[in-house]
């Protein structure tokens, strides 16, 4: 099978698909054994599965997998993590090897069981909705809400708080009159004050409903506020229709005062009440940054701007630190709770995601970014969260929490994705810790067929302790997880690999370039929240050299004898574009824009984040048909035309012929139209990856020559620079970038250089 196959039926890619057998021997390929893996893949031919997993002895507790060895006479089975000897259960008497059940065939390494405890509480909707904005934006945004409503399951439940210079609170089983509690948008509410503000606790109401049969047993002062949506569609939709701009004037010179904090904390609040460890999204909805109370990002006075790069690396960032604290504060408690946290910010100017950013990154929460809530990148990424799969059901999962176990000569270093640890001691758990470390279990409040995490591990076995012919190391990925439909169910994937000699042909071919690449991209982008920006690309640059010294055939101190196997030839091209990439040059960019960039990294699987790291670039011409072309500037030809895809943008670039043709109407005439069929070729293939992603990339049409066209020539790779073009000017028909970047090729000149010198 190759990677793409085995990415289909297990949801995974190694960085080795062969593992070095000992501890030295893995510190010398550098780059760790590793994975990205995507634990609720869809797939359409999993068998349903409606009975519990057998489960090895306490406290190993492994599932029962095709690499088990089993004893049909004996009716036991071996646990390969554990060695130990466990007896089928009863219902299994009359296996044999012609009658396996589903989980022993091979080629279920992957598995789903639906679980028979009964569903629990339908999922959660609360929206947390800014009202200090345009009219107009805020309309769109009450639109995208009321329809909404119409794609949500019936019986989930929903609520309604908005916030600006107040936080409020509405009641929606209260269906006279709008009634709603308010909160004062400056003060610092703990849970206990929010609760008893709400009638939560105490005598208030903290009593739960008596239990009614099929319906949800709710802690009865939060069912005020929260009620499924079959029963409170109708209020709810008037509230929202009702709901009028934030009221308190506004100087010309001011920002609105708007308490994004407080309604936060308010919203966790209420939650973390009533409904601990329940499915739960909390979808807040920001017009502008906050500028009042706790969390505030920035001042009224418009005179003063929101904080940069720049503010934050000088500590000059007045209220960066305290606002961080203070949502990260509120992450923690949504996350403990298994309370997800989704940000839509609608906004031309920077809403403070870099602060923020905690809530999403660790509640598995979603992110998008947009000028307004009356923009189609909002609109359409809005409505494709509640897209349905083939049953029905939301594609969305709830409180999961993954498992991982591992033969002995492997351990655990840690996670990079969009979760929290769940402090599982034990020994699987490594000594190096990378990313979310010093655990062998995380847990995801929200997840998604998407989401893909990046797993890291060591092999512990020390020199000198032989491992047997043949030996191979076991990995089990065990995910709990509470469906859309409210049924719990249980995900596992069991993969073998090889271990093999270092100085052996089959390590080196087992190297996966492109999983590589991504499991390396995250641990920079990791480092990056952490460490300094140059102290990351130092650290890059030395695994990058190590590995070619490694594994690139070359005789010392001779440049041109350098080789890389077509193994390893693109993966130095990929910390090329890694190293000037926007997840870790930040001066470019917003401090939002970085969070929301780092926001994707830490979550997409291979295909997807290769493409972050190095866009596609494809060129259509009238003699080819449509063919990727290299991310330079060679590429660009007054013939042609370009559509590049960096995942968040999608861009199509004409060529200066095309384009003046195409000011000239030529597409519309007679006669031209193979040049009305190349015009809209690659429009067509845009909307097709339009219709695929989530977050809605921005789309850009232009021209060569034209000012949206800088932002292509800040991807290409500057190989025509002002320094290579001669005296007379641009060569003919090129596109001359200015820049002080290194090309591809002076970066591969070093990179050989200081790999045949042997230092690092
Ligand atoms: C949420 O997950 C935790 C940990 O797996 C589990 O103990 C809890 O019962 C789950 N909550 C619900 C409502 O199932
Ligand atoms: C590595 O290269 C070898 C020989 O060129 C090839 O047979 C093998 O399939 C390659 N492996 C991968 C993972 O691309
Ligand atoms: C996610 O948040 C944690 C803090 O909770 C931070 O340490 C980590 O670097 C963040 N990861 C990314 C990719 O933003
Ligand atoms: C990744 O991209 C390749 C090439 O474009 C495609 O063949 C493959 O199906 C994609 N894999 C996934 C998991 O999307
Ligand atoms: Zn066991």
């Amino acid at each position: 099978m190759n990677f793409e196959e085995i990415e289909y039926q297990d949801g995974i890619r190694f960085s080795w698909n062969v593992f070095p057998s000992t501890r030295q021997d893995a510190n010398r390929s550098v780059v760790p054994v590793s994975c990205v893996y995507t634990p609720l893949k869809e797939r359409e031919d999993l068998p349903p599965i409606f009975y519990e997993p057998v489960v090895c002895k306490p406290p190993c507790r492994a599932i029962l997998n095709p690499f088990c060895q089993i004893d049909v006479v004996g009716k036991m089975w071996i646990c390969p993590f554990c060695l130990q000897r466990n007896q089928f259960p009863p219902q299994y008497r009359d296996i044999s090897p012609q009658n396996l059940p589903a989980e022993l065939l091979p080629k279920h390494t992957t598995i789903e069981y639906t679980l028979s405890r009964p569903p629990s509480i339908p999922p959660i909707f609360l929206f947390v909705v800014d009202t200090c904005q345009d009219d107009e934006d805020l309309k769109a945004l009450k639109d995208s809400l009321v329809v909404s409503l119409s794609l949500l399951p019936p019986n989930a439940l929903v609520g309604l708080i908005t916030f600006g210079t107040m936080t409020q609170v509405f009641e929606l089983g209260y269906a006279e009159c709008a009634k709603s509690f308010v909160f004062r948008g400056t003060k610092d509410y703990n849970a206990k004050q929010i609760q008893e503000m709400l009638g939560l606790s105490g005598s208030g109401g903290g009593k739960p409903m008596p239990q009614q049969p099929g319906r949800p047993q709710v802690n009865i002062g939060a069912s005020r506020f929260l009620l499924p949506i079959s029963e409170c569609e109708f209020t709810l939709t008037s509230i929202l229709e009702q709901l009028q701009k934030d009221p308190w004037p506004v100087a010309n010179d001011k920002r609105p005062k708007r308490c994004t904090g407080v309604a936060i904390s308010v919203a966790v609040g209420l939650l973390e009440s009533a409904f601990t460890n329940t499915g739960a999204r909390i979808m807040l909805f920001c017009g502008g940054a906050a500028t009042e109370g706790p969390g505030m990002v920035v001042n009224t006075e418009l005179k003063d701007p929101i904080r940069s790069h720049h503010d934050i690396e000088r500590d000059s960032a007045k209220y960066f630190k305290k606002a961080s604290k203070y949502y990260e504060g509120i992450a923690k408690r949504a996350a403990v709770n298994s309370h997800i946290i989704d940000i839509f910010a609608g906004c031309l100017d920077q809403v403070g995601l870099q602060e923020m950013r905690y809530m999403v990154n660790s509640t598995g929460g979603l992110m998008v970014l947009a000028d307004s809530f009356n923009t189609a990148i909002f609109k359409q990424s809005f409505q494709r969260i509640f897209n349905k799969d083939a049953n029905g059901q939301l594609m969305m999962g709830f409180n999961a929490t993954l498992d991982i176990q591992t033969t002995k000569e492997l351990k655990i270093c840690g996670l990079i994705g969009p979760a929290i640890s769940a402090n599982k001691k034990g020994p699987c758990v490594g000594e190096t810790e990378i990313g979310i470390g010093s655990t062998s279990a995380w847990k995801f409040c929200g997840i998604t067929p998407r989401t893909a995490a990046a797993v890291y591990f060591e092999v512990s076995n020390q020199q000198g302790q032989a491992l047997p012919p043949g030996s191979r190391g076991l990995i089990q990925f065990a995910t709990h997880y509470q469906h859309a439909s409210g049924q719990f169910r249980l995900r596992v994937t069991t993969v073998a690999r090889n271990f093999g000699d270092i100085n052996g042909p089959e390590i080196p071919m087992s190297f996966d370039q492109e999983a590589s690449a991504v499991l390396m991209a995250r641990i920079a982008a990791f480092k990056a929240e952490i460490d300094d920006g140059p102290d990351v690309l130092r650290w890059l640059d030395r695994m990058l050299i190590r590995l070619c010294q490694k594994f690139a055939e070359y005789r010392k101190d001779d440049i041109s004898s350098f080789r890389l196997s077509p193994n390893f030839s693109i993966y130095p091209q990929f910390m090329f574009h890694l190293r000037r990439s926007q997840f870790l040059q930040v001066f470019n960019n917003s401090p939002d824009e970085t969070a929301f960039y780092r926001y994707a990294l830490n979550q997409e699987d291979v295909n997807n984040s290769l493409t972050m790291i190095q866009p596609t670039l494809t060129s259509y011409g009238f003699d080819q048909p449509p063919s990727p072309v290299l991310l330079d500037s060679v590429s660009i030809k007054p013939d042609a035309i370009l559509l590049l895809d960096t995942f968040f943008h999608i861009l199509i670039f004409h060529g200066e012929n095309i384009a003046q043709w195409r000011k000239a109407n030529y597409q519309d005439q007679e006669g031209y139209e193979s040049f009305k069929e190349l015009l809209e070729a690659p429009k067509r293939d845009a909307q097709e990856i339009l219709s695929e992603r989530f977050p809605i990339p921005r789309y850009i049409d232009c021209d060569q020559h034209g000012s949206q066209a800088r932002f292509l020539l800040s991807k290409l790779n500057p190989s025509t620079t002002h320094t290579s073009s001669n005296q007379y000017g641009k060569p003919a028909g090129q596109e001359v970038i200015f820049t002080d970047d290194v090309s591809l090729q002076v970066f591969m000149d070093h990179l050989k250089k200081l790999a045949v010198s042997g230092s690092s």
